[in-house]
């Protein structure tokens, strides 16, 4: 078992076209038996880091270290670490329990023993039944179990795993998202998930560590990230569809604080909870009066009636709150209103994603899918202002 810190790491590969500075003072604690998944587009230097842990490339500065011990000098085979890619590189010619049994052959254990383990860890991977098969009559997902199983077998104290999903298809990632939260449970070892898929990421994962460029921006819980991302990458990152954002200024009037975008046709009501801090910022010159403001489409709902179809009688009622160019000062009920114009219903089966547009700016609402609205229609939606983020327009970051 092992807890592993990585402690100010950076990465520089040298190169003919100058250097790579493929992770940048990355620090990060993973507890013994977490399962942390790193996330983050292609390049931001995921796989760097795991090759750091693993020992497979050495650090450029900084430390690593497991359980307190640094290990940044040790050879892989001196740190207990298995890691799983991609490709299940599995011996063609050889029997799945052959391919399983490999790791304990090259380290001599004996044939009774080695028995015992890959029964164990066929059980474990479901491939009890196909033993004495060979990888080429094998689906994809049995060669992944296969390889994951391989890499399981030595006991590992870490267990690390890179992209092992982006070739699988729907049905069998599913499956395999399944097996690996089993997998996770039942070892209990600590584990390093690698993917540039958020729906990986926060399914199986304890906790996300989010990259971008270089640098670990966030690591948190799933509601961590989504309800307080620290910057607008994370918060446009994390969340489907994408996170709605708003270029707007802090205006008062008297002890009234509104957020307004450039010409004023657009406004929105921030969370009581930063009115204090937003009212300072206000008295503040320059800078500290631009917000992004941001909201994710499943925050934002067609005001009572609008667009439904249904005929559960909530058609009636306030659905002129929607009529003319009544701005977000407009409110139904206790929650304030942005009225838009509808471009675009893309029904999605459970739900309907509606791509709106006001003056210039467009974003998007989740709404049910019976939603029936005309293209050009004008209607109105209500937020609650406690779901709207807030970040600095300079520094990109988290206003708390
Ligand atoms: N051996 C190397 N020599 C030079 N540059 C490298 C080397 N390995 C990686 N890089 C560069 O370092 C950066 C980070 O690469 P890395 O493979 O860690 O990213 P990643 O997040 O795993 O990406 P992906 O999702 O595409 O696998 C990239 O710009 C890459 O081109
Ligand atoms: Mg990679």
């Amino acid at each position: 078992m092992a807890r592993i810190t990585l402690k100010n790491v950076n990465k520089i590969y040298p190169s003919r076209f100058g250097e790579v500075h493929a992770v940048k003072d990355f620090n990060l604690d993973v507890a013994d038996g977490e399962f942390v998944a790193l996330l983050g587009p292609s390049g931001c230097g995921k796989t760097s880091t795991l090759r750091m842990i693993v020992g497979l490339e050495q650090i450029t500065s900084g430390d690593i270290s497991f359980d307190g011990r640094r290990v940044n000098d040790l050879e892989p085979r001196e740190r207990n670490v298995a890691m799983a890619f991609e490709t299940y590189a599995l011996y063609p010619n050889f029997t799945i329990a052959e391919n399983l049994g490999f790791p304990l052959e090259v380290r001599g254990l004996d044939e009774p023993t080695r028995k015992k383990k890959i029964d164990r860890i066929a059980q474990i991977m479901r491939l009890e039944q196909i033993l004495d098969q060979k990888p080429p009559s094998l689906s994809g997902g049995e060669q992944q179990r296969v390889s994951l199983g391989r890499a399981l077998i030595r006991d590992p104290d870490v267990f690390i795993l890179d992209e092992v999903m982006s070739h699988l298809d729907a049905n069998l990632k599913f499956q395999m998202l399944l097996d690996l939260k089993v997998l996770h449970r039942e070892l209990g070892r600590t584990m390093i998930y690698v993917t540039h898929d958020q729906m990986e990421a926060l399914a199986l994962a304890d906790r996300v560590a989010v990259m971008d460029h270089a640098l670990l921006q966030q690591a948190g819980t799933r509601n961590e990230l989504y309800r307080t991302p620290a910057n607008v990458f994370v918060a446009d990152f994390i969340g489907e569809p994408p996170t709605n954002f708003f270029e707007m200024s802090i205006k008062t009037n008297g002890s009234a604080l509104q957020l307004s975008n450039s010409d004023g046709s657009l406004t929105l009501s921030p969370p009581a909870s930063h009115h204090t801090m937003l009212t300072e910022r206000a008295a503040m010159n320059g800078m500290a009066k631009d917000v992004i403001a941001a909201i994710r489409p499943q925050h934002l709902s067609l005001a009572n009636g609008i667009g439904s179809t249904s005929s559960t009688g909530s058609a009636s009622g306030s659905a002129d709150s929607a009529s003319g160019s009544a701005d977000s000062a407009s409110s139904t009920g206790s929650n304030p209103t942005i009225t838009a114009q509808v471009q675009i219903n893309e029904y999605l089966g459970e739900r309907s994603i509606l791509t709106l547009k006001n003056g210039g700016q467009a974003f998007r609402a989740l709404v049910p899918p019976d939603t029936a609205t005309r293209k050009g229609e004008t209607v109105a939606l209500t937020y609650d202002p406690e779901n709207l983020m807030l970040f600095d327009k300079d520094t990109k970051q988290l206003i708390a």
